[in-house]
């Protein structure tokens, strides 16, 4: 307890902590652009990625569930890449253009996704299925083609827990048919 001069009892001051506004000695600055939106940020440097999307952006669809880079529900484009938000610290995004679920489903690609995924039943809580459209939107925009092993492949980053990967790959096949990249070699899938 520390009295102060009204000579009234008063709480003990608390341990200093970083400026609420991120201008704290240990902070790092950076400018992400995310889903069109470019940002002047200044914070910890150990900061990830997913946390800068939900709390600096109010991106939502990149969510973290196993924070250890295996599941996907994660998963963003940065600078067109698929990475793990997770595992990705948020100053190095710096200068370079992030994309998510939100901005790839209201752009060109996404009511053509949304159909696939709604057509072969390939949503059902729908916790990975931001991951899994990340993931067919760079499929897309790479160009290249793909044969059903090249699907299992794509769709085995992520993590399903309830729809079942017969019908995730059915929605990606469709997707890839409709843009003139499916390769049909008779594969596994
Ligand atoms: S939360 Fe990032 S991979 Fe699982
Ligand atoms: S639809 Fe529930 S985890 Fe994939």
């Amino acid at each position: 307890m520390s009295t102060d001069t009204t000579g009234t009892h008063s709480p003990a001051p608390a341990p200093p902590r970083p400026a609420s506004d991120g201008t704290g000695p240990a902070t790092v600055a950076y400018a992400p652009t995310v889903n069109g939106v470019g940002r002047p940020l200044r914070r910890e440097p150990r900061r990830l990625l997913v946390d800068v999307l939900r709390d600096d952006f109010d991106v939502t669809t990149a969510a973290t569930s196993c924070s250890d880079g295996v599941c996907g529900t994660c998963t963003v484009l940065l600078d067109d890449k698929p990475v793990r938000a997770c595992l990705t610290l948020g100053h190095e995004a710096d200068g370079r253009t992030v994309r998510t679920a939100e901005s790839i489903l209201a752009g060109p690609l996404g009511t053509g996704l949304s159909e696939a995924f709604s057509r072969h039943h390939a949503i059902q809580c729908g916790f990975c299925t931001p991951g899994f459209m990340v993931l067919a939107a760079e499929m897309i925009e790479s160009g290249r083609s793909v044969s059903d092993d090249d699907l299992l492949d794509i769709v085995s980053d992520n993590l399903c827990r309830c729809t079942g990967y017969g019908q995730i790959i059915a929605a990606f096949r469709d997707i890839a048919r409709g843009h003139g990249l499916w390769r049909n070699e008779g594969g596994t899938a």
